[in-house]
């Protein structure tokens, strides 16, 4: 009876904008931190929560990896667009919140930890690639990330429902893929979307060696007005994150014009719709997860240009991993020693690296400012590149930190002395084949990954040959791309098992220390 009322309530607030002449408007569920939510019900008494992460229900045990209570609200789309508006003017911080296609994924968002990822390896932090990265931070240039914010920021808007936007993901694509058209190991795709038609797009570089583990660097390359969202309503969002696609960018022809092949995969990802509840990203590290992709690091660079703040470049340490972010530390003393290095919060779901993180994958979002210091003209037509100073010198710091992350991470393989054994064949569905045992040397790690097509799964075991229900280690995704590692602290027997979940072919790489 009591949410029946709040239902009601509910579509009775969407509907009084429809009569009102606004534009069908559609309801969605988002989940957002307490101090937003209660500047959103201030300002629109109606709005409910109707689930709350520090309550147990059935099934749910209260969350306590927030640092504030998330709520699960149901909102108009004329009200999604308000909740930015309204926290900001308030609150001037920015008020975070992921959407979501049902209630039932709400609440599901609401309670779930961040998913552990056992079978990921923690890449090296050691930083041993000065000779590869610091000439490219030397060439690194302000003047074409400049051009790049320029160029983004002239789309009248890029938001994810307008054709401008659509366009602006075109152009992102075109760009990237006329850069690295000489280069026959890099891919440029879009990354469509099933409800709105802005694509994301993804630059992937393959691997010379360890090409199933990847490094993901990001920016999203949607705008809002909170405004409006018209066709024609001017969202330039040059610094929003225009700047973060221009690193991104100069990153890629500082690759190119050193012909850097890296030994793991990396992706440059320019995300669609950010600004309406993480929407692009999420689904992109959805289906990361879900092919049991193992992607060993992830970096967002979302609004670098503007320095309002003493320091240069601040880490954000929630919804981020710490021990990525005190090697990210570590690069900004190793490359730019003459950087301050700050460090803040940003609350419940404020941009792209919270979507990696909720998957389980290590995040990192260093940004331009402090958190309450950041551009104000963000999501205004006022945020151009000559408010934010009219160069591209800030942003150039987060550029250089990208590249020396991407580099440090990607240039790493099996270690020199390795072992590494490659099989290949096929399995019809049901089969399974094993290999082994491979000696495994105390102290160290086996990684064991698989490419190929039809859905092959893969198990790793100690001491005996693994089953489908017994072993150390799986990866059991819906494709043919499984990573798993074991470490052992004894001299130990190595076992692997392939099975052909639907019948196809695999290629199988095994590396380990040996005994
Ligand atoms: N770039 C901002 C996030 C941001 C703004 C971080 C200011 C730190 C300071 C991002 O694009 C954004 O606007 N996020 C929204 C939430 C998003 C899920 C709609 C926000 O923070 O209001
Ligand atoms: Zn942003």
């Amino acid at each position: 009876m009591h949410q029946l009322k709040k239902a009601a309530l509910i579509v009775a607030a969407g509907m009084a904008f429809s009569q009102s002449g606004f534009a069908a408007d559609k309801t969605v569920w988002i989940t957002l931190g307490d101090t937003a939510f209660q500047q959103l019900q201030q300002a629109i008494p109606a709005v409910r929560s109707v689930q709350n992460s520090q309550q147990s229900v059935a099934g749910f045990k209260a969350a306590t990896h927030h640092s504030e209570a998330v709520h699960v609200v149901q909102l108009s789309e004329t009200q999604l667009l308000k909740l930015s508006g309204i926290v900001h003017q308030k609150l001037n911080r920015c008020g975070g919140f992921i959407q979501h296609s049902s209630k039932e994924e709400a609440v599901t968002a609401l309670y779930a930890q961040p998913k552990t990822l056992a079978a990921l390896a923690r890449p090296s932090y050691t930083i041993d690639n000065q000779t590869i990265v610091s000439p490219m931070v030397a060439q690194m240039q302000a003047t074409n990330i400049a051009q790049t914010i320029i160029d983004l920021s002239n789309f009248t808007n890029r938001y994810y429902k307008t054709t401008a936007g659509t366009n602006a993901s075109n152009w992102l694509l075109n760009k990237w893929k006329t850069m690295s058209s000489a280069r026959s190991d890099i891919l440029v795709e879009q990354f469509t979307h099933s409800s709105y038609p802005q694509k994301s797009v993804i630059l992937t570089i393959n691997g010379t060696d360890n090409a199933a583990e990847t490094v993901v660097l990001g920016a999203h390359l949607d705008s809002i007005n909170l405004n409006g969202t018209t066709e024609t309503t001017l969202a330039p969002g040059a610094d929003d994150d225009a700047s973060g696609i221009a690193s991104l960018t100069e990153i890629l022809r500082t690759m190119l014009a050193n012909n850097y092949k890296p030994r793991r995969t990396i992706k440059l990802i320019g995300y669609a719709a950010e600004e309406v509840g993480l929407l692009g990203s999420k689904d992109i590290a959805a289906s990361f997860k879900a092919k049991n992709a193992n992607v060993v690091g992830v970096m967002q660079l979302d609004m670098t240009n503007y320095k309002g703040s003493p320091l240069d470049i601040y880490l954000y340490t929630d919804y981020t991993d710490s021990a990525q972010n005190q090697f990210v530390a570590n690069l900004i003393t190793t490359y730019q020693p003459t950087l301050k290095i700050g460090y803040d919060k940003c609350g419940y779901g404020c941009s792209d690296h919270a979507s990696w993180y909720n998957q389980g994958y290590p995040a990192s979002m260093p940004f331009e400012t402090a958190f309450t210091q950041d551009n104000p003209n963000i999501h205004t037509a006022n945020d151009t590149f000559q408010n934010a100073g009219g160069n591209a010198d800030h942003s150039l710091k987060f550029a250089r930190l990208g590249l020396s992350f991407a580099v440090e991470l990607a240039s790493d393989g099996p270690a020199v002395g390795d072992k590494v054994e490659n099989f290949s064949g096929s399995l019809t569905k049901g089969q399974s084949k094993s290999f082994g045992p491979f000696k495994l040397k105390a102290g160290g790690t086996l990684t064991a990954s698989t490419t190929g097509t039809g859905d092959m799964d893969l198990y790793v075991r100690k001491v005996s040959v693994p089953t489908t229900t017994t072993y150390d280690c799986k990866s059991d995704g819906s494709s043919s791309t499984e990573n798993c590692s074991v470490n052992s602290t004894t001299n130990t027997d190595v076992y692997v098992l392939v099975s052909g979940y639907a019948a196809g072919n695999y290629a199988l790489k095994v590396s380990y220390p040996a005994q």
